[in-house]
């Protein structure tokens, strides 16, 4: 049968089937069909990347691949472990069971710590960068491989996070200029070699309160890792930490970039305030006026 025929097909048959999250965007009826058509071909990509590609014919065998990808999805199995991928800022990363699916909403996040990067390594050979809570290894691997003059030093409590980060280090050839350790927020580089040597600190910490955490949707508790999440109990308890413990890494001068959840973003510019640690407190918001992330700068003078 002609490939757009039979995709008209599938396509009325499982259209109306899907449950999409609001914090999947890119995730249609169109991004989702073409990316488990693409996975079934053998060619896995997400589904921002497989809808700007064109259908390749499938094989009997191949055809029946693709509609137990269907059923999983219609099971809430997430599109990103069903196909393995995710595209965070225009880069294909491994996706599983192992980490956070990287969402578009930290893409603001990810832009600015690219934008600062750049501005920090004016007239620099190199960069210190790490990621904290780096999860699948999405945002400091992105801000590596879009700026060559990063090092990039990137710690998850999580052991089978760090093990998908370097998973993705590898894909995208960035193990020269990356360091990736498990442990506690900074703990794995707590000593002389890292206190006030770095230029951007950037950290997606778990957010949600505990209490919010045991209401999620069964597409995110069933499939991925509660400790991406869980922020104690109002929410603000990692980042706290974060904020706190930041400045003995950062060199003067140097960044402190996160992301926060809608409505909390002016009570945690306060919190940077009153550490006095911090010159410049920053917001960043989204497209309707939410902070979402906050970036903050270490005091230049003692
Ligand atoms: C919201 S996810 C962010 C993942 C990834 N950076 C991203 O943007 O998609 C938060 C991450 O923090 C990690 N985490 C939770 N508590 C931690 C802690 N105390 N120290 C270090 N990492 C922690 C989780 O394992 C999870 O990978």
């Amino acid at each position: 049968m002609k490939t757009s025929i039979l995709y008209s097909e599938i396509k009325t048959q499982f259209g109306k089937k899907f449950n999409f999250l609001k914090d999947k965007p890119e995730e249609t009826v169109d991004s989702t069909l073409k990316a488990c058509w693409q996975c079934a071909s053998g060619n896995p990509m997400s589904a921002e990347e497989a809808i700007k590609h064109p259908l390749p014919a499938l094989n009997d065998k191949q055809l029946k691949q693709l509609y137990s990808l269907l059923e999983k999805r219609l099971k809430n199995v997430p599109l990103a472990h069903i196909v393995g991928r995710q595209n965070f800022l225009g880069i294909e990363f491994l996706s599983d069971k192992r980490a956070l699916i990287p969402r578009k909403e930290t893409e603001i996040l990810g832009k600015k710590a690219v934008e600062l990067s750049f501005e920090l390594a004016k007239n620099r050979d190199s960069l210190r960068v790490m990621d904290i809570c780096c999860g699948s290894g999405n945002l400091g691997l992105s801000v590596a491989h879009l700026n060559p003059k990063v090092q990039l030093f990137a710690s998850d409590l999580s052991e089978e996070a760090v093990e998908l980060a370097k998973d993705n280090t590898n894909v995208l050839q960035l193990g020269p200029r990356s360091v990736i350790l498990a442990g506690d927020l900074f703990s794995a580089f707590d000593n002389n070699e890292y206190w006030e040597s770095v230029d951007l600190v950037i950290c997606n910490p778990p957010y949600i309160s505990s209490a919010k955490v045991t209401k999620m949707d069964e597409e995110i508790s069933g499939h991925e890792p509660v400790l991406a999440f869980d922020g104690g109990m109002f929410g603000f308890k990692i980042i706290q930490n974060v904020i706190e413990k930041a400045p003995t890494y950062l060199r003067k001068g140097g960044w402190l970039i996160f992301e926060v959840g809608s409505g909390q973003g002016e009570f945690i510019m306060k919190m940077c305030e009153r550490t006095e640690k911090y010159e410049d407190v920053t917001p960043i918001t989204d497209e309707i006026g939410n902070i979402r992330v906050i970036a903050a700068r270490k005091n230049q003078k003692e």
